[in-house]
């Protein structure tokens, strides 16, 4: 499960690293080191009591001294990245200690894949694969050069030749052909992908078409949206304490049903990646989609994330 570790760190340094994204350097209080982190990390950041975000660590995992998160501000959002955007140098906030659920594989080679604000966790992996001196290529889809975040940092970096950037609205701009990339993988190819929605689904896809074996595509979503499927059908939660029966609908999340009769469960990230919704389960078999408990957590069907996950049994009895 997530860390219970929460730690107080500072606003080291704010710096603008493309239109409408903003990189925050944070330190610890003291000047100690901060908790080791791997590549493709994120930290939950609490920016008010109620306002808890997870951003992925993008600086490299051998500096010890500080935290670097990159968040792009979505004027349609919830709160969260404005309330990023507002921190400034000295600004005193709380996170809680790394957690990985995007890890790098220790062989074989990598094809690194960022579309927009996706470069946060992938320029870590890229940072940590050249260290190490392992093979790997970088692909970089952004529209422009201007909303192209840590451009300069890895035109200077020392794996910038195994960097492509595709720009699909500058002239000069070259397309990320999908196929191209993704043609004839090899045995021990692996790809990481990491960006808005759209763009993953259609990466994900295009390397199952081109015949990536399931297990060597590697990806993160963390984009607010939950999980929903075609198939997905009425169940009804029942509220052990009361007997309450609540029908949860296809469109609906169970969060959103329990509320729609007023019971509140406190949430946070709303997207399964935060734990604060969980929930204990005491008959029927939820259908976890959360990215919070482990494979075995969810194998034991005591628990689940009602933010996101929904119900395999016709009936799911809550522990409330
Ligand atoms: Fe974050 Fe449900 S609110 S996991």
């Amino acid at each position: 499960m997530s860390s219970e570790l929460t730690l107080k760190v500072r606003v080291a340094a704010v710096s603008d690293e493309a239109e409408d994204i903003r990189s925050l350097e944070l330190v610890s209080m003291d000047g100690s080191l901060l908790p080791a982190f791997a590549a493709g990390s994120h930290i939950d950041v609490h920016l008010t009591e109620k306002i808890i975000r997870q951003y992925s660590l993008c600086n490299a995992p051998s500096e010890r001294t500080r935290y670097v998160i990159a968040v792009l501000r979505d004027a349609q959002g919830r709160g969260g990245s404005a309330a990023v955007h507002e921190l400034k140098v000295g600004d005193e906030i709380l996170i809680s200690a790394p957690r990985n659920l995007f890890e790098l594989r220790t062989e074989g080679n990598s094809v690194l894949v960022a579309g927009g604000i996706g470069i946060t966790p992938i320029l870590s992996m890229a940072q940590s694969l050249a260290a190490a001196g392992r093979s790997f290529s970088m692909h970089y889809a952004t529209r422009t050069r201007k909303r192209t975040a840590f451009l300069e940092k890895i035109r200077t970096s020392t794996f910038a030749s195994s960097v492509s950037h595709y720009w699909s609205q500058e002239p000069d701009g070259q397309k990320l052909e999908l196929e191209e990339l993704l043609r004839a993988p090899k045995p021990d190819d692996h790809l990481y992908v990491c960006g808005p929605r759209h763009f993953m689904d259609s990466v994900i896809k295009t390397a199952s078409d081109m015949g990536w074996p399931e297990g060597n595509v590697h990806y993160e979503f963390f984009t607010g949206e939950v999980v929903r499927l075609d198939s997905d059908e009425t169940f009804n939660v029942q509220i052990a304490s009361s007997g309450q029966s609540i029908s949860v609908g296809p469109e609906q999340t169970v969060v959103e049903a329990l509320a729609a009769v007023g019971i509140e469960i406190p949430t946070s990230c709303e997207q399964g990646i935060c734990g604060t919704c969980l929930t204990r389960v005491l008959r029927g078999e939820p259908d976890h989609r959360d990215m919070f408990l482990t494979p075995e957590e969810q194998a034991c069907n005591d628990k689940f994330l009602p933010c996101c996950s929904r119900s395999k049994s016709k009936i799911l009895v809550l522990d409330l």
